[in-house]
């Protein structure tokens, strides 16, 4: 038995990186894949390769930053396919500087995608979830959610927030049968590490006591377990998948 069997789960971000192999692993383990992501190109190629592994699949542009746009996408789904069963936060974008160099414009504009468009599709799936009287939320936060990180004020800000969301989500929606809960990724090989210079990257692999970044299947494991009924009682929990890095 596939263990999304019978899912419908809507993936934001999924046109490359962490979204897009949870999109894949999704589709493997069985369950409808909704892909939303800013790039058309990508979201049809995504499409495509869920297809390719036998499960049906849709796909929206989408910018979580626009709440009509994440309105009018999750009630299509409501209507095409009658429910949404799993809802991956994904989407995320850094836009580094020090406290001292960061422009008002790069604080908003990370805080608008991480933080207030993982709360605009949340809102929107939440009612649907609760009638139905089950569903999962799972959210993106890091490691940098958790620790902090040079450079990253805005990023820190909004994947602390992500946690916050996460545990507040828990305690509202776990009474009516909505599981919340947020990963904590380390440093994942993706298109978001391609600013990083190649020096930093070996530091980087030096501080995990694995001695390597983690791939992009390993984050979509860690989703696909806490959306199927395996994880059923775990709730308002943050897992880090860091390969050992705070250790
Ligand atoms: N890669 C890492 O090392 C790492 C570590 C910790 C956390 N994360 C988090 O995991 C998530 C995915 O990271 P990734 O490395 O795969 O990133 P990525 O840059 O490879 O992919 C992010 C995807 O999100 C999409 N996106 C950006 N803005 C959007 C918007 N407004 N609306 C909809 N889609 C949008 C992009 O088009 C892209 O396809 C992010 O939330 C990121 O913060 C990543």
């Amino acid at each position: 038995m596939k263990r999304l069997e019978g899912k419908v789960s809507l993936i934001t971000g999924a046109a490359q990186g962490i979204g897009l192999a949870t999109a894949l692993k999704f589709a493997q383990e069985g369950s409808t894949v909704i892909v939303c992501d800013v790039k058309q190109a990508g979201v049809d190629d995504a499409v495509k390769q869920c297809e390719a592994l036998g499960v049906q699949a849709l796909g929206f542009v989408m910018d979580v930053t626009q709440r009509d746009m994440v309105d009018a996408v999750v009630a299509q789904v409501q209507q095409r396919l009658g429910r949404i069963d799993v809802l991956v936060n994904n989407a995320g974008i850094t836009q580094d500087a020090r406290l001292q160099k960061m422009t008002l414009e790069q604080f908003d504009r990370v805080i608008d995608v991480n933080l207030r468009g993982v709360f605009h599709c949340a809102q929107a799936v939440a009612d649907g979830m609760t009638a139905q009287g089950s569903g999962v939320i799972l959210n993106a936060s890091s490691v940098v959610g958790i620790y902090g990180n040079f450079g990253q004020t805005n990023y820190a800000a909004s994947k602390f927030g992500v946690i916050g969301f996460t545990k507040t989500w828990s305690r509202e929606l776990g009474p009516k049968g909505v599981r919340v809960n947020a990963v904590a990724p380390g440093f994942i090989t993706t298109p978001i590490l391609s600013t990083i210079p190649d020096k930093v990257i070996s530091e980087m692999e030096h501080r995990v006591p694995l001695r390597r970044l983690g791939r992009p299947e390993e984050i979509a494991n860690v989703y696909a377990f806490l959306a199927s009924d395996e994880a059923s009682y775990v709730n308002g929990a943050v897992i880090e998948v860091s390969g050992g890095m705070s250790v």
